[in-house]
């Protein structure tokens, strides 16, 4: 495969896994397509025209020939110049390493995360938030984002790392988040938990969780007791970041009795708390693991190598007996 079928992939299979459900996802594609054909000559230089197919503005091909054939790739969850001097010193002295595969966001692609957050306020509206609530609490939690990203961030460096070490560059964030989004849906459907105790359970079964116990860094009821009734389950996974706190207010109106999620701020757990939803918390890298590993068995299958870095678990899912 190349660099681009890679990347193409990547966005294929989150939008396949986007819990908006793909229709609706190819809809807003097609209505950004239409705005895009309106637009003037000098506006269309400037527009992005990457947002044409791929919904996904916090995931890029960051640096490298897209057309480049790739055998060998180093995947980890955070990339940064140090990472990628791991990557060159193995490649130098192990095997070549093709392309470095980041999870979280990088340059451009991290500066444009705020656009993704848009997806938390559709989903709260397919959990029974109405749209108009969903989006007028979620906007200024997306603005403050990306005014605090653009004006902070060094988003040069990592890329010019890249550039400098010779080594092709990527980052897949939302669409990961996607799949273990979906992934741990199905799984907790499967099982149909009653109580927060046994939804635990099937989570803890989860290998990339198992692996995470080990390291004291297992999921967590973190708002809730443990005889306590599920209720309704909402995901946060996907979206970029953290939504509005103010949200729970809704949701818990709505009808949403427990969250399942990566990582909540403090501030935000004690908000659900306080309108009675429950909360259990997996956490981000092992999460991030869980997304990337779903990615990453695909690329595997095609007969890539695949070389875990950066706190990346690898867990394979296919050609188990
Ligand atoms: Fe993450």
């Amino acid at each position: 495969m190349t660099i681009e079928q890679i990347f193409k992939l990547a966005v294929e299979m989150g939008i396949g896994a986007d819990m908006r459900g793909k229709e609706f996802v190819k809809k807003q594609l097609k209505k950004t397509k239409e705005k895009f054909e309106k637009l003037s000559k000098e506006k269309k230089a400037d527009f992005d025209q990457e947002k044409l197919w791929n919904p996904y503005s916090d995931s890029r091909i960051l640096f490298g020939d897209p057309k480049k054939k790739v055998k060998r790739v180093m995947v980890g969850i955070d990339v940064d110049p140090s990472e990628l001097m791991i990557a060159r010193y193995f490649s130098d002295k192990n095997k070549e390493i093709d392309l470095v595969i980041g999870h979280h966001p990088i340059g451009e692609a991290l500066n444009d995360l705020a656009d993704v957050m848009h997806l938390q306020a559709d989903v709260l509206a397919r959990h029974g938030v109405p749209i108009n609530i969903a989006e007028s609490v979620m906007l200024p939690r997306i603005t403050e984002i990306s005014r605090l990203i653009f004006q902070s961030e060094n988003y040069g460096r990592t890329v010019q790392a890249a550039e400098l070490l010779g080594l092709p560059l990527m980052c897949v964030h939302t669409p990961a988040d996607n799949l273990v989004a979906n992934f741990i849906d199905r799984e907790i459907k499967k099982q149909n938990p009653e109580t927060l105790e046994e939804l635990l359970e099937i989570i803890d079964g989860i290998p990339e969780y198992k692996e995470a116990k080990k390291f004291k860094a297992g999921p967590q009821i973190v708002t809730g007791r443990k005889e306590a009734r599920v209720g309704k389950i909402a995901y946060e996974y996907a979206g970029g970041t953290n939504g509005a706190k103010e949200i729970y207010k809704h949701a818990s109106q709505a009808g949403i009795g427990t969250i399942v999620g990566m990582h909540m701020r403090e501030e935000w757990r004690k908000e659900a708390e306080k309108h009675h939803i429950n909360v259990v918390i997996c956490g981000d890298t092992q999460s991030d693991s869980i997304g990337m590993n779903l990615f990453l068995d695909e690329l595997e299958k095609k007969g890539i190598e695949i070389i875990p870095f950066s706190g990346l678990t690898r867990v394979k899912r296919f050609g188990k007996k």
